[in-house]
């Protein structure tokens, strides 16, 4: 570790300045008025030079900004971002988690509920934060530019935070993402053209900055100046592509209080597991005695249930305890994080999320849909297809990968599946059946994957329900190629998770036991490896919504669905009508 030390002072400094221009709120964020106001917000999306890893290379971002700009907005609040996109090629932003009340429009996936802006076009998001608190994320939602185009959105409650606690010093945001030395667009290009897996990243980050265990990178590590005997809040997101991530930080106790911006009930934990897409918050208080460094290290890196080729590294950070030691690692002890779970601790991270309770209080209510009207069960697979006469396919035994649910394939369609539905437009470019059932029943954490005839289907086909219905949908991965854990978001909504397992979900015996009390509400959830997860959602806002499994490996494979909830008979059940300025196919 010789030569990290006289790093430090200055990657520290640069951190500092990095968090002081975090929390500045850009406008006039810190009021805490009571109205709700409009917030303005202008991104550039533009390529900028940025070196990592000894390698330098034209990174994809918004402002120039890696990872991009803070959103910080109070709950009530009406949000309007302004993208222009500076490059070449099309994009569009995902604000990832925002429930998007009527305004699918603003929604961001390309082709599901808008056009991709083009080039030297503008387009303004615009839509009104209503009863959600805490830590989201915004991400590009177009191709694999989410790699490098993310970024923090923070939503500042109206009332006090429900978890009594001393003041709060400081919110420190955590961000994890993937880097990759060459050129993302081509990663995915490769695994298009050939159908093989895509090469896994160089790094993992923490807030863009890989850490010491990384080749040239010394100063390139995140490091937080804490004061002993504080309290501080992470903001903890996983904006990693591909990898479910383990977080810890040496000796320190991590208390959760929220997740996809819905308050928990708090428990005490020394370390997480954040799949991505999702958020965690935490309240970590400064209380330990650090060595003659002042230094504890924080770590993360995958959690992993994939046979795949993977990354394997680990991004470490730091907090430097003011006025205490002397901010130099002298000791490669002082690089260890012992309480961080071992990579296939798939017992750790099922206990962490078995932990996770709504707060279910009189103010901040769990508001579960205790009867549905609909159950849906859908198998997640990965699937190999037969090599298409003339192609070279250079995934498993010469075939292509490819991933679906209930064995459809999502083909994401020319144009805005949203403007052929609000339009009533008959383009045929997505049809109203997907299956509510697997094709055929079998034992899905069960097949032998060498003898199964692992084809799938393609095609846009869509779940369709009226305003209102109270939903459940089972996610039940299968075993096809290997057992994996899937984090699977919806669009639009946030749901709740009553039951969660491993092997095959059993109408008759799983649903007895749901909790329909206090589940965890989110809008991403980690489905078990080889197991399933039952998730009801309240389809009460009506529009096109996008389904996914947040690998994005697995998305552009094809893991994904859509659906669409009609217009209620109300006022206020409709979809607004489109923005003038929305993009154009
Ligand atoms: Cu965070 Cu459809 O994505």
């Amino acid at each position: 570790m010789e030569g990290l030390h006289k790093h430090f002072r200055l990657s520290m400094l640069l951190s500092l300045l990095i968090i002081a221009c975090w929390m500045l709120p850009s406008s006039s964020s810190s009021s805490s008025s009571a109205s709700p106001t409009s917030r303005r917000f202008r991104f550039n999306v533009e390529w900028k030079k940025v070196s990592r890893l000894c390698h330098t290379k034209a990174l994809l971002t918004v402002n120039g900004e890696y990872p991009g700009p803070t959103i910080a907005v109070h709950e009530g609040d009406n949000v309007e971002i302004k993208v222009t996109n500076r490059v070449e090629e099309n994009t569009t932003i995902h604000w990832h988690g925002i429930r998007q009340f009527r305004t699918g429009w603003a929604d961001g996936p390309a082709y599901i509920s808008q056009c991709p802006i083009r080039g030297g076009q503008s387009y303004t998001y615009k839509f009104t934060v209503v009863d959600q608190r805490g830590t989201l994320l915004w991400h590009a939602h177009y191709s694999w530019q989410r790699a490098s185009v993310y970024g923090a959105f923070i939503i500042y409650p109206r009332m006090p935070h429900p978890f009594s606690s001393p003041p709060i010093r400081a919110e420190i945001p955590i961000i994890f993402g993937e880097w990759w030395n060459s050129d993302v667009d081509s990663v995915e290009n490769e695994m298009i053209k050939y159908g093989a897996g895509p090469i896994s990243s160089d790094a993992y980050t923490i807030n863009g900055l890989p850490g010491p265990l990384y080749p040239c990178s010394n100063k390139d590590t995140f490091i937080q100046t804490v004061e002993f005997g504080k309290t501080y809040m992470l903001r903890i997101i996983n904006a990693a592509l591909n990898d479910e991530i383990f977080f810890a930080i040496a000796n320190h106790t991590l208390t959760a209080v929220e997740i996809d911006a819905v308050y928990t009930k708090p428990f005490f934990t020394t370390a997480i597991m954040i799949a991505p897409g999702q958020t965690t918050t935490m309240l970590m208080t400064a209380n330990q005695v650090p060595d003659r460094s002042g230094m504890f290290a924080m770590a993360a890196r995958p959690y992993l249930t994939s046979v795949f080729p993977f990354n394997n590294s680990t991004s470490l950070g730091f907090l430097r305890y003011k006025k205490l030691g002397s901010g130099k690692i002298k000791s490669l002890n002082s690089l260890q994080v012992h309480n961080l779970p071992l990579m296939e601790d798939t017992a750790f991270a099922t206990k962490f999320s078995d932990n996770l309770r709504s707060l279910a209080s009189a103010q901040f209510p769990c508001n579960v849909p205790k009867s549905i009207d609909k159950r849906v069960i859908v198998i997640i697979s990965l699937n190999l297809q037969d090599c298409p006469k003339n192609e070279t396919c250079k995934g498993f035994n010469g075939k292509r990968f490819y991933a679906s649910m209930n064995n459809q394939s999502f083909v994401r369609p020319p144009t805005s599946i949203l403007e052929s539905h609000y339009k009533n437009l008959t383009t045929g470019i997505f049809s109203s059946d997907f299956p509510e059932k697997p094709p055929n029943a079998f034992n899905y954490t069960g097949v032998d994957p060498l003898t199964e005839n692992m084809n799938t289907e393609f095609g846009t086909k869509l779940l369709v329900v009226p305003y209102g219905t109270s939903i459940e949908i089972v996610l039940q991965d299968t075993s096809f190629l290997n057992a994996e854990n899937h984090p699977i978001h919806v669009h639009g909504h946030n749901f709740f998770i009553v039951g969660r397992g491993f092997g095959n979900f059993d109408q008759a015996k799983h649903p007895v036991e749901y909790n329909l009390v206090d589940p965890p509400e989110r809008n991403t959830v980690a489905v078990p490896s080889g197991g399933w997860a039952a998730i009801r959602i309240k389809a009460d806002n009506p529009g096109v919504w996008f389904v996914h499994c947040h690998l994005e490996e697995h998305t552009t494979w094809g893991l994904a669905m859509g659906f669409i909830v009609k217009n209620g008979p109300g006022p206020s059940q409709t979809v607004i009508p489109p923005p003038q300025d929305l993009p154009l196919c």
